[in-house]
């Protein structure tokens, strides 16, 4: 099988990456491709062979494992992402224990509040950039405020985090991450100084397993990292991408405003007709694996598509018609196995109410102008657009 180079696939691929997921699948499973940034990989586009993948332990998070360090582990530490078990259940279950269900339901008055106070700067406009006015400051404000982040320095976050998923090249990507890590420590430093406070990362600090285990410096700064770079990266664009479908898609739309008993059925429906996350992220086979009949040799870079898995015809009857009434179980947008998000209550309480709030105070919400195809965010990582001109 030849190595399929997916910049022959040109910018249309940014735009809109499922026809040429959908011919990757129809080929089979799995395919060896060479992208511009990322050099040769092993891309899994079926349903099936995702799923198996995301839960298989010979498919290792560690860079290690082909004798690589990534810059974000080398500088901030080591996190949840780049890190199998046991160390992976070690870190998880110290942060499971503060990133609770209980948590992220107190937070829902206040996710509330923040979504108010930003639908009350926006309405009187009449018309402006969804991301800019909504999609993008609720998460941000919630994650920075649950981990303790103060609001003079969120706009420094926003800058270093964008470049961080999605590089505008290798010195911008090292400088955002050298920064970062700058930053993580002092206030690390401060909230270690300071009386303990309500927030996730004081807490994280002073947090304690019953054998008396404890986050590390840097285990603290990296799960810190993390939280904030995919607490910043995410939701957004689950936001973004829920209202886009929408709106393209009137009946939808309709059917929701008339029931909004299908508020949650949308969110799901989001997630697997385009969710935020396109491509899992990196895994590294250990031994050899066979994937639906391929054998990926051992040693080898391997991503899971998790945008190809949610249009996969064999799980999905029709899947690229958008549909809130569907089933959408066994979609893979919060991933699966030990790595399934930590954040997806949080994304989830975040879209249902940003949703909602903003179709009962917007009635005539239509979009401003078609989505340029220039507006979707390069790279494999992320799916959704920079900004989202609607009209109310
Ligand atoms: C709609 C929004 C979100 C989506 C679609 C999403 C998606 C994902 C996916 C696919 C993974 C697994 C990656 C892999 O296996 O390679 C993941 C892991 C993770 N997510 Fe999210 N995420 C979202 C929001 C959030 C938020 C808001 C937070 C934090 C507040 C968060 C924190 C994490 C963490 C810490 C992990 C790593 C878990 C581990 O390795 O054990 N996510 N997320």
């Amino acid at each position: 099988m030849s190595v399929i180079d997916l910049a022959d696939f040109g910018a249309g691929f940014t735009a809109d990456p499922h026809p040429y997921y959908a011919r990757l699948r129809d080929a089979g499973p799995v395919h060896e491709v060479r992208a511009p940034d990322t050099g040769r990989f092993w891309l899994i586009v079926g349903h099936e062979e995702a799923r198996a993948a995301l839960a298989d332990p010979r498919l290792s998070k560690s860079p290690a494992t082909v004798g690589w360090t990534m810059l974000d582990e080398q500088v901030i530490g080591p996190n949840l992402l780049v890190l199998d078990p046991p160390d992976h259940t070690r870190l998880r279950k110290l942060v499971a224990r503060e990133f609770t269900m209980r948590r992220v339901e107190r937070l829902a008055p206040r996710v509330r509040e923040i979504t108010d106070g930003l639908l009350d700067a926006m309405v009187p406009a009449g018309r402006g950039d969804l991301v800019d006015s909504l999609a993008f400051p609720l998460p941000i404000t919630v994650i920075c405020e649950l981990l303790g982040v103060p609001s003079a320095d969120r706009d420094a976050f926003r800058a270093w985090s964008g470049e961080i998923v999605a590089p505008s090249g290798a010195q911008a990507e090292a400088d955002a991450v050298y920064a970062l890590s700058a930053y993580l420590d002092e206030l690390i430093e401060d909230k270690r100084c300071a009386a303990p406070t309500g927030d996730l990362l004081s807490a994280l600090l002073r947090t304690r397993a019953e054998d008396d285990d404890r986050l590390s410096a840097a285990e603290l700064r990296a799960l810190a990292y993390l939280l904030l770079v995919a607490g910043h990266e995410t939701t957004v664009n689950l936001i973004a991408n829920a209202v886009r479908a929408l709106l393209t898609h009137p009946e939808q739309l309709k059917l929701l405003r008339d029931d909004s008993g299908l508020l949650d059925g949308a969110i799901e429906e989001t997630l697997r007709y385009e969710g935020p996350v396109e491509n899992a992220t990196v895994r590294f086979s250990a031994e050899p694996v066979d994937c639906g009949g391929t054998v990926i040799p051992a040693g080898e870079t391997v991503l899971v598509g998790l945008a190809a898995a949610g249009r996969d015809p064999a799980r999905f009857p029709g899947p690229d018609r958008f549909d809130i009434t569907r089933d959408t179980r066994g979609h893979l947008a919060f991933g699966h196995g030990l790595h399934f998000c930590l954040g997806a209550p949080l994304a989830r309480l975040e879209a249902r109410t940003a949703l909602r709030a903003l179709l009962e105070r917007c009635p005539r919400l239509a979009l401003d102008a078609p989505t340029d195809p220039g507006d979707w965010i390069p790279g494999l990582l992320i799916r959704g657009v920079r900004r989202l001109p609607v009209r109310w």
